[in-house]
Order: structure tokens, then C-alpha cells, then sequence
């Protein structure tokens, strides 16, 4: 991937909702940072334009966490200005992780499953976050940048020892489960593909349609979790994630409590109803 291949991709995707202007960079702190500061100042940031960095100096996580990015790696923030209702806004998450997951699969046969909400694995392991920034207007979602950063071509031994890393889940990458080096390029190519479609969905109302998409290939429900929500930690049994991209989860009382934000750890890999 260098400047010119991602001129004749943006050249190729002219007239198409996401990638018809992409800005790559060599080193910068973070997409996420440089695309909403495009937005605040009103420069290049139509729906669909794409931010790309080969290495980020300041990668950020959800949580205000550290995300390591080497070069390899694809790190990626794409603008949508498209007017959503704070209903639907959620569903960009879900709608992000099948887009990239289902591109991994057609690429590389690995099937990925995802962890509520924006989490990508592969055998356990995560592969990629995603991060979504919204700003509001009253009742409508201005904006939104939806930040995307997936292990590529490098080694995860090069994550575990950088000093910032900080273990939440394992990690792997997809050379480290291949053997070899995928084409970053074609990688953007069919993400930017699978978001303009599962986004039509979404401005079609289809929003079942999206979320079935990810419960098919979701982490199992009905097992134990820990959720971490800012400082608290509560123990309870994973139920599962409605249309809203809810998680609801039983707690030890038997009421349903419904999870809108939060961190998840699997503490059991059983399903609790084969549990002695
Ligand atoms: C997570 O905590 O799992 C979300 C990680 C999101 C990382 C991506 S890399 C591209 C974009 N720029 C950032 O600084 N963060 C997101």
C-alpha cells in the first residue's frame, strides 16, 4: 500500500458512499484524533472519507486505553455524516465488525467470532477493536467516526512486548495465524465494499437483517461473564444481544439487567446450564 495505489483506489471507489477520498498518512498519533478534528474544522469530511495511518504514534481504545499500532497493522477511521436517529446509532458498531469480519473470511478463510460490542477473535483471540466516536445534535447522530484497528502483518509478540501494552485479552494477528502477509490494500477495498452495503441495510431500517448477521457468528451466550461497567463489577449470566445491540444478562437474583455500554470477560467457558 503507498500513496498511489490508494489514489487508484479512491479513483475506483469515485461515485461509491465510502472511500471516494482517502487520506493516508505515514505516522500520525491517531485516524480517530485526525478525523474528528476534519469534522470540527469543516475540511475534506464528507460522509464515506476514509483516514488511514501506517503507523500511529497515539492509537486510542475504548476507555480511553492505549492501542498499539505498528506498521502492518491497518488503522482506520472512516466519517459518516448521514443523520442517524441515536436509535439506530448503536448498529454502527455491529455493522463495522460483520463488514470487516466477513472480509477476513472471504480473504483468508478465518472465521472470526465477535465479542459484544466491537471486539473481533479468532480462536479466542482478539484481532481487531473498533471504536465509535458520535457527536449529537439533539435527537440526531451529526456525526460519527468509526475507528477500526485490525492486526494485520506483524507479529503479536511485537504487541506483547511494547511497554504501553497492557494485557485486557489475548491478542493475535493475522500473519501470526496464516504465515504469511495479506495485501492491505485489497483488505481496504473489500471493507469499504461490505460497509456500503450493510450501511444500506441500515438506512433501509433492515437492523435485524445487520444483527443476525453478527449473533450468527457471536461469542456464546448463557455462561457466566464479568462486566465491568467504569468501577463496578458485576457477576451475571450472559443471555444475549437484542436489535438495539443490547446485552442483557441475568444477575445472580434472577432479574434481567440490560448492559448498554460496558467490558466483557468471559469467566467461564462452559454454557452455566451444563454446569454441576
Ligand atoms: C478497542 O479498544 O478495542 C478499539 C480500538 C480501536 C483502534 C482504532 S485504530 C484506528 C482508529 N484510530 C485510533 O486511534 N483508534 C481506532
Amino acid at each position: 500500500m503507498n500513496s498511489d495505489s490508494i489514489k487508484m483506489l479512491a479513483l475506483h471507489r469515485k461515485g461509491h458512499e465510502f472511500g471516494h477520498a482517502i487520506y493516508l498518512s505515514e505516522k500520525i498519533g491517531s485516524t480517530q484524533e485526525l478525523a474528528k478534528l476534519m469534522l470540527a474544522k469543516g475540511i475534506k469530511s464528507q460522509h464515506g472519507t476514509i483516514v488511514i495511518a501506517r503507523q500511529q504514534l497515539n492509537g486510542r481504545g475504548r476507555f480511553g486505553r492505549n492501542w498499539i499500532s505498528p506498521t502492518g497493522g491497518l488503522w482506520m477511521s472512516v466519517i459518516m455524516t448521514q443523520g442517524l436517529t441515536i436509535k439506530r446509532a448503536p448498529i454502527i458498531q455491529f455493522l463495522v465488525a460483520i463488514s470487516v469480519g466477513e472480509t477476513i473470511a472471504e480473504m483468508t478463510r478465518i472465521e472470526c467470532t465477535y465479542k459484544w460490542p466491537n471486539d473481533l477473535l479468532v480462536h479466542g483471540k482478539k484481532i481487531c477493536g473498533i471504536l465509535v466516536d458520535v457527536e449529537l445534535q439533539g435527537n440526531i447522530v451529526k456525526n460519527v467516526v468509526a475507528g477500526i484497528g485490525l492486526n494485520v502483518n506483524f507479529p503479536a509478540a511485537h504487541l506483547y512486548r511494547s511497554k504501553s501494552f497492557r494485557l485486557h485479552s489475548e491478542v493475535t494477528t493475522l500473519r501470526d495465524e496464516l504465515g504469511y502477509d495479506v495485501p492491505l490494500l485489497d483488505i481496504i477495498k473489500l471493507i469499504l465494499e461490505k460497509l456500503e452495503s450493510y450501511n444500506k441495510l441500515l438506512k433501509n431500517g433492515r437492523i435485524k437483517a445487520i444483527m443476525d448477521t453478527w449473533r450468527l457468528r457471536s461469542e456464546k451466550f448463557d455462561r457466566m461473564i464479568t462486566i465491568k461497567e467504569g468501577n463496578t463489577v458485576i457477576q451475571a449470566r450472559a443471555l444475549g444481544v437484542d436489535d438495539r445491540g443490547v446485552l442483557k444478562v441475568e444477575l445472580p437474583d434472577k432479574t434481567v439487567k440490560e448492559i448498554i455500554l460496558g467490558d466483557l470477560y468471559f469467566t467461564c467457558d462452559k454454557p452455566v446450564s451444563t454446569l454441576g
